[in-house]
């Protein structure tokens, strides 16, 4: 046990030394607070190399670590923080509870990382073990990267709304309270459709400033809520579509409720801009939800029906963030637009100024 620990600690004070940025200044934490976040979420690649980083404030890397992510994200300015999930079951007990902070912290330091985003989606009871071990790891998170890390950020991923979506009963206020800042996930919002078991928008506008005021209404800071926008859709097949364009799904429930968005398969709005151009509808606009669907039908004869965000439905949500003094915007996720295609630049461009100024 001894012996292992001294290893470690050796391996740990070895790689920590090396810093991949070609300037040593660069493996610096960041420290600056910028007045509006602009978070990303990148699942890995190089996509990173085409973001818009003249906005960019966080970068969670929640693929494969990349030091050249961490040294251009530095050099403009924009933290990058780790990814933290754990089950819940395990961190009721607080000395696993502090391992596994330790080893956060330690994996931040020697990655040269600026925080942690913490990305529970459990289910939780009120009052539960678990409420009070998810509240205790966020305060204890919150506490050591601060101290360990100079200008660290803790951030932890919420639902759109807090009421218990998702059976994710958790203490939201003591939770806002503790770490730096929430990132509202207002997306997945057909997670447990109680109506009619149709196809539906994954954000609809009026729904997700609904969750916004609900989250305010608790006495929780804007300043401490970041809007999390979809750069991705859902194809669902539908059972029938009626004459009027309500697409039937096939009912699978989730978490208590009979029908959910998992009928559905979430498309990255790549595809869906490729698919809208062979679409039976074109693009379609609904009123009531204020998002934008397409008809389509596949190689089977077997039609489908899109809902996804752009830069209109983004808009109507991003005035929120300015209305409300919001901390900022950020999206799931970075990556999932065409960087590649000459054709499709203006399309990129456009979802990327759509989170900063409509
Ligand atoms: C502590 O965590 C380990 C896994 O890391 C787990 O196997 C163990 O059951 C946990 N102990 C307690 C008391 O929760
Ligand atoms: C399917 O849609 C058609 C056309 O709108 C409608 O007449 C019919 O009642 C629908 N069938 C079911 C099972 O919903
Ligand atoms: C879709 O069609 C529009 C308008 O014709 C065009 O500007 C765009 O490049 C097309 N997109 C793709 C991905 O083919
Ligand atoms: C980056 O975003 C800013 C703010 O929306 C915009 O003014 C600028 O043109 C964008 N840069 C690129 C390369 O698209």
């Amino acid at each position: 046990m001894f012996l292992f620990m001294f290893i470690s600690t050796i391996c740990l004070s070895a790689t920590a030394d090396v810093c991949p940025c070609d300037d040593a200044e660069l493996c610096l934490p960041i420290q600056q607070e910028r007045d509006f976040e602009v978070f990303v979420f990148d699942v890995g690649g190089n996509a990173w190399r085409s973001y818009n980083w003249s906005i960019v404030t966080t970068v969670a890397a929640f693929g494969k670590y990349d030091p050249d992510l961490m040294c251009y994200a530095h050099s403009k300015g924009a933290r990058v923080v780790l990814k933290g999930d754990v089950s819940l079951a395990q961190i009721v007990d607080p000395g696993n509870r502090t391992a596994w902070i330790t080893e956060k912290v330690n994996q931040a330091k020697t990655q040269f990382m600026d925080g942690l985003n913490i990305d529970i989606e459990q289910a939780v009871e009120a009052g539960s073990p678990e409420y009070h071990a998810l509240t205790a790891l966020v305060k204890e998170s919150t506490e050591a990267f601060h101290r360990e890390i100079p200008g660290s950020q803790v951030s932890f991923d919420v639902a759109w709304s807090p009421n218990c979506i998702d059976k994710r009963c958790y203490d939201y206020v003591a939770i806002a309270e503790l770490c730096d800042l929430l990132f509202v996930m207002s997306y997945d919002e057909q997670s447990q459709i109680l109506g009619d078991c149709i196809a539906m928008a994954n954000a609809p506008v009026s729904q997700t400033i609904k969750g916004y005021y609900q989250y305010l209404d608790l006495k929780i800071d804007p300043k401490k809520l970041v809007m999390g926008v979809p750069w991705y859709g859902y194809d669902y097949p539908c059972l029938n579509l009626s004459q009027e364009g309500v697409c039937s799904i096939e009912k699978v429930p989730f978490r208590g409720a009979p029908c959910s968005d998992a009928a559905g398969k979430q498309k990255t709005y790549n595809w869906i801009m490729k698919q809208v151009n062979s679409s039976m509808t074109g693009r379609l606009w609904d009123q009531q939800q204020q998002a934008p669907y397409f008809n389509y039908e596949d190689q089977k004869g077997q039609i489908h029906q899109v809902w996804y965000d752009d830069p209109d439905s983004i808009c109507l949500k991003a005035n929120l963030v300015k209305t409300k003094g919001l901390r900022g915007i950020g999206m799931w996720n970075g990556n999932i637009l065409n960087y590649i295609d000459e054709a499709a630049q203006q399309q990129t461009t456009m979802m990327w100024n759509a989170l900063v100024q409509c």
